[in-house]
């Protein structure tokens, strides 16, 4: 729903780590029958980075959140609640939300993961404006964290080429004057589960060696059906965002799509009316990092003194579940 009260929460520091390891797709060429020409034309992607073998989301997490509280000059006791979107946790449980509540040090308080597929980012802002603007904590610590490579099948080269490792972290808090979150929208269709899964090792399809050797553990995607959803979606939501917030397309001036494929994202800008030079892109260089794009994307905007206080910002993503959300805000 859209929030009615002139009160709002804004993101006060940004954060990002990539691991160091680049995955090229001259790489990938060696791996599986695929080229270069095909990957860069029908997705955009150059490059994806791919974690250490030692390193564990909650790894990638903490690195990035350290940098958000750090450009947020606070420190990790300042914070009243951290959630973590994944699909990639260190465990089923406990919450990756947790290990990193652990590895900063932040004391006692809630922590927990979303899963809200590449959406998952924009759920967990959603959800922590809410529960600043309900009084029920005064700072919150977002992450989107995600080491998609652990969960590729890497024989299967129409979804191997497409992901990668990454996270991205912001601290919010309530906005003093005009700046923060103007409106959100988001939604789920469940009945389109079955295109984009993580089939096996839940409660439907407990692990077995079967099921290890079937490759029910990787990512299987039906990814043209999941392309038309994706598009048709993250058009609907942008244009209803910024319809909530009163925000006139030409008013934006940042659009940071969540990064899936590049052919995705310029339509999606072109469907929202916003010229290709407003419209955020670094799938060439990272892949799709699901919950970590925007986030990722944010920092890079911010740590390059590219969002101007006054700033209009649309966040828009699409993912699993179905789930799909955009977020307007003003720098
Ligand atoms: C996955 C995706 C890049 C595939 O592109 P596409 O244009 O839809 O391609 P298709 O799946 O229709 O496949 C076209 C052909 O390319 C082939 N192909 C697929 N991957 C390939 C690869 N890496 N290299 C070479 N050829 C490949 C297919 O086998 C198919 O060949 P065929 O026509 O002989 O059967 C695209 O559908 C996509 O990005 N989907 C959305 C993904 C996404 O958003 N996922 C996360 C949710 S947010």
């Amino acid at each position: 729903m859209t929030k009615k009260s002139e009160r709002k929460v804004k993101i006060i520091g940004t954060g990002m780590y990539v691991p160091d390891k680049v995955l090229t797709n001259a790489d990938l060429e060696k791996m599986v029958d695929t080229t270069d020409e095909w990957i860069v034309t029908r997705t955009g992607i150059r490059e994806r980075r791919i974690a250490a073998k030692d390193q564990a989301t909650s790894d990638l997490a903490l690195l990035a959140s350290r940098r958000a509280l750090k450009s947020a000059r606070l420190e990790p006791q300042d914070i009243d609640v951290i959630i973590v979107a994944t699909h990639t946790p260190d465990h089923y449980f406990p919450a990756t939300a947790c290990l990193l509540q652990a590895g900063l040090k932040a004391g006692l308080i809630p922590a927990f993961d979303l899963v809200g597929g590449c959406t998952g980012f924009l759920y967990a802002l959603i959800v922590a404006e809410g529960l600043i603007l309900g009084g029920v904590v005064r700072r919150a610590l977002v992450v989107g964290a995600e080491m998609l490579t652990r969960i590729t099948n890497w024989e299967d080269r129409n979804t191997c080429v497409l992901f990668g490792d990454g996270a991205g972290a912001v601290v919010l808090e309530e906005s003093k004057d005009e700046s923060g979150m103007l409106s959100h929208f988001w939604q789920a269709d469940g009945n389109l589960g079955p295109l984009l899964i993580l089939p096996a090792g839940g409660s439907k399809v407990p692990a077995c060696h079967d099921t290890v050797a079937k490759r029910q553990h990787t990512l299987h995607m039906k990814g043209n059906e999941v392309f038309k959803h994706a598009v048709k979606r993250m058009a609907e939501a942008g244009e209803e965002v910024l319809k909530r917030a009163g925000v006139k397309k030409d008013a934006v001036d940042w659009l940071i799509p969540h990064q899936a494929n590049m052919r995705i994202i310029e339509a999606t800008g072109e469907r929202l009316g916003i010229p290709r030079e407003k419209v955020y892109v670094n799938i060439h260089r990272f892949g799709n990092v699901s919950v970590a794009c925007i986030p990722m994307a944010l920092d890079e905007l911010n740590q390059a003194g590219n969002l101007k206080k006054g700033n209009i910002v649309l966040l828009d993503a699409f993912g699993a579940g179905f789930t799909w959300a955009a977020v307007a805000l003003r720098w």
